[in-house]
């Protein structure tokens, strides 16, 4: 098991404990949107998360950022309590890219001042130099979309797949201990979101970043990263490792999620 070691014990990167998060309680449109989600992620595992609309997912990432209050239930990161602990703190720790491209990068900014932006937002490497431009032709040059000659060029001239690899190159930039994605690829061509989705798996096995990735496809959920969960009704319904993944093809994921919605729905029926 890949753990680090604070205070002799040893931890995860991440461990989310039976959160609870209710919307609106008690109103007409309540909405329980985490019920009791467990969640232990190792330090560099890339972990792919699915579900249908309305399961949890974002709001789970929200309550891990800080976003919104869990109504019980406890966050750490890196073995450090998050609980109660504002967005804007964890913010440095935390990375994030969203669906929308215009949302990770600053558009009237260049591509290199960008770059900039994202190495002050790392902590630790506020007081040394300043990278250069080769640095950054260096980085860019990674994303493999020939940015690397465009360091002057506006990033709102730049496709929507350019600006989300932009948005995960800097998200990664900023070294965080956590990096989330939430469907992050949603909103690109086919084309342009696989482009998005290489560089993504490819940065973050070369940075060893612990990541989750929220995605609406099923094959990539269990073709990429080191292991699928599956949301339901603000629940892990199931949880798969490289072992149980391996030789997994898309019709057994569907037929264990209908025997396992299925199942669960039944059981809750029975109890009311
Ligand atoms: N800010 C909010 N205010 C009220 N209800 C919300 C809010 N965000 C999410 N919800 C509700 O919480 C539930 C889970 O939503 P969400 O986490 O966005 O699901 P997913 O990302 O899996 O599609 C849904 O019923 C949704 O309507
Ligand atoms: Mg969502």
């Amino acid at each position: 098991m890949a753990a680090g070691k604070a205070g002799g014990v040893v931890t995860a990167a991440l461990e989310v404990r039976d959160l609870h998060l209710t919307f609106n309680p008690g109103q007409i449109n309540e909405a329980r949107a985490l019920q009791g989600v467990d969640l232990t992620v190792e330090r560099g595992q890339f972990v792919v998360i699915l579900g249908s609309n309305g399961a949890g997912k974002s709001t789970l990432m929200n309550a891990i950022a800080g976003v919104h209050q869990p109504d019980s239930g406890s966050v750490h990161l890196d073995g450090n309590d998050l609980t109660g602990v504002a967005d804007h703190r964890r913010a440095r720790h935390i990375g994030r890219v969203f669906q929308d491209p215009m949302a990770g990068t600053a558009g009237t900014l260049t591509i290199e001042e960008n770059l900039v932006l994202a190495e002050r937002r790392n902590g630790r490497r506020r007081l040394r130099v300043p990278r250069g431009a080769e640095h950054h032709r260096e980085l860019l040059s990674q994303l493999g979309m020939g940015l690397e000659d465009r360091l002057s060029t506006r990033v709102d001239t730049l496709s929507g797949g350019q600006r989300q690899a932009m948005a995960v190159l800097m998200a990664i930039q900023a070294d965080p201990s956590l990096l989330m994605l939430d469907e992050h690829t949603a909103a690109l061509d086919p084309a342009a979101a696989e482009r998005v989705l290489d560089v993504t798996t490819r940065l973050a096995s070369q940075t060893h970043i612990t990541t989750l990735m929220i995605t609406h496809n099923m094959s990539h959920a269990i073709e990429l990263g080191d292991r699928t969960v599956m949301m339901h009704r603000g629940r892990v319904l199931f949880d798969l490792d490289a072992e149980e993944r391996a030789g997994l093809t898309l019709p057994d994921l569907i037929d264990r999620f209908r025997q396992l919605a299925a199942d669960e729905l039944s059981d809750r029926t029975a109890l009311t």
